[in-house]
């Protein structure tokens, strides 16, 4: 985590890594299972959805500790998904937040099981976690939404597209959905953590309009955070990257670099950040920590 990010917004992440630490011990996984889900998701991820949950969640006027069972969930499914996508049969990577991808380390059936195992475990993870079913449901649904959107968007990314439409509309479409869907699942999520604490674990008839406001900042962020992500596959180095570089082209993805140009993917950054601030200026000074995450992360180098 560069040095430019505010001390108060990852101020939560000691309590977020114990969250994760915890839920996986609580799994009682076969032993080489444990370590192999250990390496994917213990080491070295920005743990953005969580922390997005948190603020999300402190937003609505909630300590961010209300949102842990949330943030736990959908980065195990965050994990799965990086485990997945860098499968031979997908983005076929071998380095990963600086190491070897857990096909290289464990061994492609390791990866392939670990990434289904975490994908079941989030559930599990909200089922225990939630403090009332209720809101345990929701949660599920809204995380079953996001694996969805992000599974359909590694189909169009890595399979394509069965209809005819302009590269800008699959692009979009692919951005949106690979990305978007989880980190929108994640805010919604802290979201609803808020709304239950506040109402005493039960949730209202018809959605609060803060939901809303939360739901366009995270639609926001979240295809910016792709398209950065496009950008520094382009312009960022493998070592600080972490990941390797100079891939997308190679692999003759849609990216919005390559249908946009550079610049113009730089504009679209400073139009989504725009957006997802505006968005939660109704909120007031309690959505600080989600404006400020906005700029770091349309500035971010890794
Ligand atoms: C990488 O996500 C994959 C994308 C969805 C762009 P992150 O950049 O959040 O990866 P980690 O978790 O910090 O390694
Ligand atoms: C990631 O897209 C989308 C996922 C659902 C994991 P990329 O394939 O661009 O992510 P990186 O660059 O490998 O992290
Ligand atoms: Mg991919
Ligand atoms: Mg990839
Ligand atoms: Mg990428």
């Amino acid at each position: 985590v560069p040095a430019a990010i505010p001390e108060a917004l990852t101020a939560p992440l000691a309590s977020i890594e114990d969250a994760l630490e915890r839920g996986l011990a609580s799994l009682s996984l076969a032993k080489s299972l444990d370590e192999a889900i250990r390496y994917a998701l213990l080491n070295g991820g920005k743990r953005v959805r969580p922390l997005l949950a948190w603020s999300a969640c402190e937003a609505l006027g909630v300590p961010g500790a209300a949102s842990l069972p949330a943030g736990t969930a959908v980065e195990l499914v965050h994990a799965f998904s990086l485990v997945h996508d860098d499968l031979p049969a997908m983005d076929d990577d071998e380095l990963r937040r600086g190491r070897p991808t857990l096909h290289v380390y464990a061994g492609e059936a390791m990866a392939i099981l670990a990434g289904d195992a975490m994908l079941s475990a989030a559930f599990d993870v909200l089922v225990r976690g939630a403090p009332t079913s209720e809101l345990a449901a929701r949660l599920i649904r809204e995380l079953a939404g996001g694996a969805k959107g992000m599974i359909c968007g590694q189909v169009y990314d890595t399979l394509g597209f069965s209809d005819e439409r302009p590269d800008a509309e699959r692009v979009e479409a692919i951005h949106r959905q690979k990305t978007g869907a989880l980190i929108r699942a994640g805010c919604r999520m802290g979201a609803w953590c808020a709304i239950a604490e506040r109402r005493g674990g039960s949730l209202p008839e018809s959605d609060p309009p803060e939901l809303g406001a939360i739901t366009t900042y995270a639609e926001g962020v979240g295809l910016m955070f792709q398209i950065v992500d496009d950008l520094l596959d382009v312009e960022q180095t493998t070592e600080l990257a972490g990941k390797r570089t100079g891939k997308d082209a190679d692999a003759d993805k849609l990216t919005w670099p390559g249908v946009f140009g550079v610049e113009e993917s730089r504009k679209m950054v400073e139009r989504l950040r725009n957006e997802a601030e505006r968005a939660v200026v109704p909120l007031g000074e309690r959505a600080a920590p989600l404006v400020s995450w906005a700029s770091v992360l349309a500035c971010r180098t890794a």
